[in-house]
């Protein structure tokens, strides 16, 4: 069992940033997913984490800032776009590819000549990060190919036995993790959907390409189908499509955008009491464990709309289904 510490409390800071300075691993809190982090200037410590979350190499890894005035520290050709959306979007929810410095370690970005940079707006997240005066490479602190862990408890649910520290900061706001935006050409590309809405950088820089529209080779490996495998099968019906009957001895879970009458199935999770789909993406990754760990056969998932955060939504949940 790990240690789970009270981020708010600056001595459990302190005590986190000092374990990470020794080149171990901490589990942190973010307003999107928690995340496993790393000193990301320490080769050694960064292979841990692969270990532990039994991630690919060529999976490369996020980096978290303390402050975007940092990121010239490790990134080069930052254009008015880049500025443009970290003044808008930072601190928060949105990850920026640029091309790389060589200060980076190559095992961070899996090879690439780029670097996925982020500054998390998590109270207890921005603390650690000061505190260590380091950059913090972290994925989402969930063994590779799982749901991502949005409590401290998911946390060492899941890597509690391979993890020393646990720093909790209450259940994440966002609960889906950054969209993450490559500006390393001159077509941002969409890599992943996810917190930050991509109408809403639309409106900061323009048109964007989605990953899904662009050759394979450029994508983000991280963006692979085998993501958020549950134990349980799942299958996704239409937005507000009938719900098959369930069948008699099959024990059946449902995921609702919202609440409607349902009779005869063993398990049901509405994700939002109106619909709204900030709220359904916070309460998404818990209502999935929820199901995956009440012995059903399979889950039935409803659709929602793919705008705002519906787009981030729909896209874990095929992922899921897949
Ligand atoms: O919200 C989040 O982004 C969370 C929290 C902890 O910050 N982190 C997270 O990390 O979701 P991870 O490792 O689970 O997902 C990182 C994604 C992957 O899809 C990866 O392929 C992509 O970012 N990525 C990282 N560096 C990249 C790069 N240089 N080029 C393209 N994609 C990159
Ligand atoms: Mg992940």
């Amino acid at each position: 069992m790990a240690a789970i510490l009270n981020g708010s409390d600056p001595q459990a800071i302190r005590i986190a940033a000092e374990k990470l300075r020794a080149g171990e691993l901490v589990a942190f809190p973010t307003e999107t997913v928690y995340g496993l982090g790393a000193n990301a200037l320490n080769e050694r410590a960064v292979a841990q984490i692969f270990t532990v979350k039994n991630r690919p190499h060529f999976d490369p890894l996020i980096v978290h800032l303390a402050a975007k005035e940092d990121v010239s520290q490790y990134a080069t050709e930052i254009d008015q776009r880049a500025v443009a959306l970290m003044n808008r979007f930072w601190p928060g929810p949105l990850t920026l590819v640029l091309r790389k410095r060589s200060i980076v370690p190559d095992l961070v970005t899996a090879g690439f000549d780029t670097v996925a940079l982020r500054v998390p707006a998590h109270p207890v997240t921005l603390a650690f990060l000061r505190e260590t005066k380091l950059p913090i490479a972290a994925p989402s602190a969930n063994p590779f190919g799982y749901v991502s862990p949005t409590t401290a408890m998911h946390v060492q649910d899941m890597l509690g036995d391979a993890i020393g520290l646990i720093l909790d900061g209450g259940p994440c706001t966002v609960g889906v993790e950054s969209t993450v935006c490559a500006l390393n050409e001159k077509q941002a590309v969409i890599l992943r959907p996810g917190g930050v809405a991509v109408e809403a950088i639309e409106a900061v820089i323009g048109p964007v390409c989605l990953g899904s529209a662009v050759q394979p080779d450029r994508r983000s490996p991280g963006t692979l189908t085998l993501h958020y495998a549950l134990r349980v099968p799942l299958s996704l019906i239409a937005v507000g499509a009938p719900l098959p009957p369930s069948q008699p001895g099959e024990r059946t879970g449902l995921l609702l955008l919202k609440p409607r009458p349902i009779e005869g199935y063993a398990a049901v999770e509405f994700l939002s009491r109106d619909g709204n789909l900030i709220e359904a993406a916070t309460n998404l990754f818990a209502a999935l464990r929820r199901l995956d760990n009440v012995g059903l056969g399979r889950v039935i998932a409803e659709s929602v709309p793919e705008h705002g955060l519906g787009r981030a939504i729909m896209d874990r949940l095929r992922r899921a289904a897949a």
